[in-house]
């Protein structure tokens, strides 16, 4: 990756704040596995770069107010100036200070991008850190790296890890190269979305602030949908909104409890197809075109494509995310559009097109056959 990003890794830990999901995949991908990134982890993990969200501080005053080790911090902040991930004011003693890159990891950042740091770093580490043995037998590293569980298992047992998971995705959206999905596509044309998987519906909801006459429908687990109905009625901002969405716990793999089809619905799943091998993903597809019968729907997926594969072999965030996907999940890919459209065919739709966007989310249109 260095070749993209400057001569050194400092330099580009500072690029990456340029675009979002480029700044997850490389502090969790390489930059986290570097000294930079350790040092970023570090000190956001410890509370520094929220403290020093008021203003500079010194280590001494860092140290008092936050119960670490003062030697140590100074050290580290040192460090950290010398890597451009603080800058630093004064002499004696010299004041640190947050920069764009420690900025975009404060907690009052309204992207909240660092839970979904944060929780590929802490989940992702063990794995990636197999990728080797992952070549070799094309295993799932996350079975072998949490003792045989896979990562739905373990969300399904540890309600710890399902919240930290769910924040994580709600971070996403505050990549802005995501929002090129919202943005870059005519969602206008529908009158209602039928959100299948959208857990607590952050994409939802900006698809419906967007397309004002709209409806929605939010699919998830009956779990998932509990928290959704109860965050939607408490969001002041959702309250326009919520008069114009309902719930529905349903399952995927299950035709007969998803909603009743409407002409003009999209029925939109985001970043969910990816994390499926192809035996479920036709599964998943299958239960949908089942549900949806005769009725004119569009189906629309947000999924990171490889639209040209050898375009896209240069494509950071989309190979990224299959990375991602290919040592968390052992099951999941990023696909190409000959892999789409022979999904499709096997589980009763046709693709139409590919949207591509701004960003590196595109949107697979397809329609039932
Ligand atoms: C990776 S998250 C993606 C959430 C959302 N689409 C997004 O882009 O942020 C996967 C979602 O799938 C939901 N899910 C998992 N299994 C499901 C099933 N069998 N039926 C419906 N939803 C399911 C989870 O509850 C979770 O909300």
């Amino acid at each position: 990756m260095s070749g993209t990003h400057g001569s050194s890794s400092s330099n580009w830990l500072v690029y990456t704040v340029k675009e979002h999901l480029r700044a997850l995949c490389l502090y969790t991908a390489e930059c986290l596995t570097t000294a930079p990134g350790k040092v970023v982890y570090a000190i956001k993990k410890t509370g520094v770069i929220d403290a020093l969200g008021d203003g500079p501080k010194s280590a001494d005053q860092l140290a008092k107010e936050l119960g670490l080790h003062e030697d140590s911090l100074y050290r580290v902040l040192r460090a950290a100036v010398n890597m451009n991930v603080l800058a630093v004011e004064g002499a004696q003693p010299p004041r640190f200070r947050n920069t764009d890159v420690t900025s975009l990891l404060l907690d009052s950042h309204p992207h909240k991008i660092w839970p979904t740091v944060q929780w590929t770093v802490d989940d992702g580490y063990a794995t990636m850190g197999e990728m080797e043995w992952v070549v070799r037998t094309g295993g799932n590293a996350f079975r072998k790296t949490h003792n045989g569980d896979s990562l739905w298992e373990l969300l399904k047992t540890d309600p710890k890890r399902a919240e930290d998971f769910s924040r994580a995705m709600v971070g996403m959206d505050g990549m802005t190269t995501l929002e090129g999905v919202v943005l870059d596509y005519p969602w206008n044309r529908y009158g209602r979305f039928v959100e299948i998987a959208g857990m607590y519906g952050s994409f939802l909801a900006r698809l419906l602030r967007r397309v004002k006459k709209a409806e929605g429908v939010l699919v998830d687990q009956p779990e998932v949908i509990a928290i959704s109905r109860k965050m939607w009625s408490e969001e002041a901002d959702k309250a326009e909104l919520n008069k114009r969405v309902s719930f529905v716990e349903g399952d995927f793999f299950k035709s007969e409890t998803l909603p009743k089809p409407r002409a003009n619905d999209a029925w939109v799943m985001r970043n969910i197809l990816h994390d499926y091998n192809d035996d479920d993903a036709v599964r998943i597809l299958a239960a949908v075109r089942t549900a949806v019968g005769t009725t004119p729907v569009t189906l629309c997926l947000c999924e990171f494509t490889f639209v040209d594969e050898f375009a896209d072999i240069r494509n950071l965030e989309k190979c990224g995310a299959d990375l991602m996907v290919l040592t968390m999940l052992g099951a999941g890919r990023e696909r190409t559009r000959p892999e789409w459209e022979k999904l499709f065919a096997s589980g009763g739709f046709k693709l139409n097109r590919i949207v591509e966007t701004r960003g590196p989310l595109c949107v697979v249109e397809a329609v039932p056959v």
